[in-house]
């Protein structure tokens, strides 16, 4: 790859350069025929993913990566397992193999000034998927792409005011958060808080973090049926973790969204399968399959057309009180 990509810009600075003065004299505005070449040469994007956590991260990988070899791009794809320096690793193994734009979508929210500002200086777009930044330095990225996490988050607190409209005792809420400091864990939580607050009963008795895995979800939900015996509701960041969470509940010969009603985030086929079995109350959609969207953009960026700032997906909400034969297969 790394030979192809040097081969490639090498192609590309002598025959753009009409092969004549080599490395100089090549400025000002480009002929017809180096527009052409410049316009067969293929796309190279570099993708920092989060990792495989679950299945909406793989379900999500392959929307990208589908969409990128529909458009004939090379995609260089990195699974950076949950952890934020091997995204800076491959950022910066992108800026070195001069890639022609950046797919990040960033474990966590901040630290990320370092290694963006070292792209923009090498002219690489960035391009943030599903997840966020947070900077004080806007125009290190581009535009993002994704889920209105606290959108989602307020959807749950409303499934939750018309599930609990009559009661009047307190309201005990578990809640499984996502990755620490990631946007999705924290618009999640912030949305789902503003919406609750308006009922004095709900009260959040717990919440902790599974890091939006299957095996920690199931291990932390296990604890904290040791520690908490009042639980009317489960929140959970994700479908993975809440999975987990249904096993440990019923390990102990608990009967999921009887005993606790849940509250999900993801939409994976085994949850809507879970929702339809009655072991799951409500399960609030966002949209893993990003790729033609993302794709698009990058093209746009790469012509110098506009984009806007932040593109947000449609999400659904799906409960008990809906038709579910309705809901179409999910693909993840
Ligand atoms: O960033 C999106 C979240 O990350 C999804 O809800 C979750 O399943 C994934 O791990």
């Amino acid at each position: 790859m790394k030979k192809l990509l040097h081969l490639q810009s090498l192609v590309w600075i002598v025959i753009g350069c009409g092969g004549l003065f080599l490395f100089s004299g090549c400025q000002g505005a480009i002929s017809k025929q180096e527009q052409e070449i410049k316009d067969k040469r293929t796309i190279v994007l570099g993708f920092a993913q989060v990792g495989a956590e679950s299945s909406w991260r793989l379900s999500n990988t392959k929307s990208i990566k589908e969409e990128a070899a529909a458009e004939g791009m090379q995609l260089m794809y990195i699974n950076a397992e949950q952890k934020q320096e091997n995204q800076i690793k491959a950022i910066r193994s992108f800026i070195a193999y001069q890639v022609d734009a950046i797919l990040l979508s960033p474990v966590i929210e901040t630290g990320w000034e370092n290694v963006l500002h070292e792209a923009k200086a090498a002219n690489i777009p960035i391009i943030l998927t599903d997840r966020e930044i947070k900077t004080d330095e806007p125009d290190l990225y581009r535009s993002f792409v994704g889920s209105d996490f606290k959108k989602e988050g307020k959807m749950a607190g409303k499934f939750l005011q018309k599930k609990f409209q009559d009661k009047t005792r307190q309201v005990n809420i578990v809640e499984l958060y996502g990755t620490i400091g990631s946007s999705p864990a924290e618009g999640r939580s912030i949305g789902f808080r503003e919406v609750i607050k308006e009922n004095a009963h709900f009260k959040v008795i717990c919440s902790r973090s599974g890091d939006f895995m299957h095996s920690k979800g199931k291990e932390i939900m296990r604890d904290i049926l040791n520690e908490y015996k009042a639980i009317d509701v489960l929140y959970s960041h994700n479908d993975s973790m809440t999975l987990g969470a249904i096993e440990a509940m019923e390990e102990v010969g608990m009967v999921p969204g009887k005993d606790i009603v849940i509250i999900t985030i993801d939409g994976e086929q085994k949850v809507i399968d879970a929702l339809k079995d009655g072991k799951v109350n409500c399960v609030i959609e966002c949209n893993p399959k990003l790729g033609k969207e993302i794709i698009d953009l990058t093209k746009k960026v790469l012509n110098g057309e506009n984009i806007p700032r932040t593109v947000y997906v449609e999400d659904e909400v799906f409960t008990e009180w809906d038709d579910l034969s309705l809901i179409s297969p999910r693909g993840y």
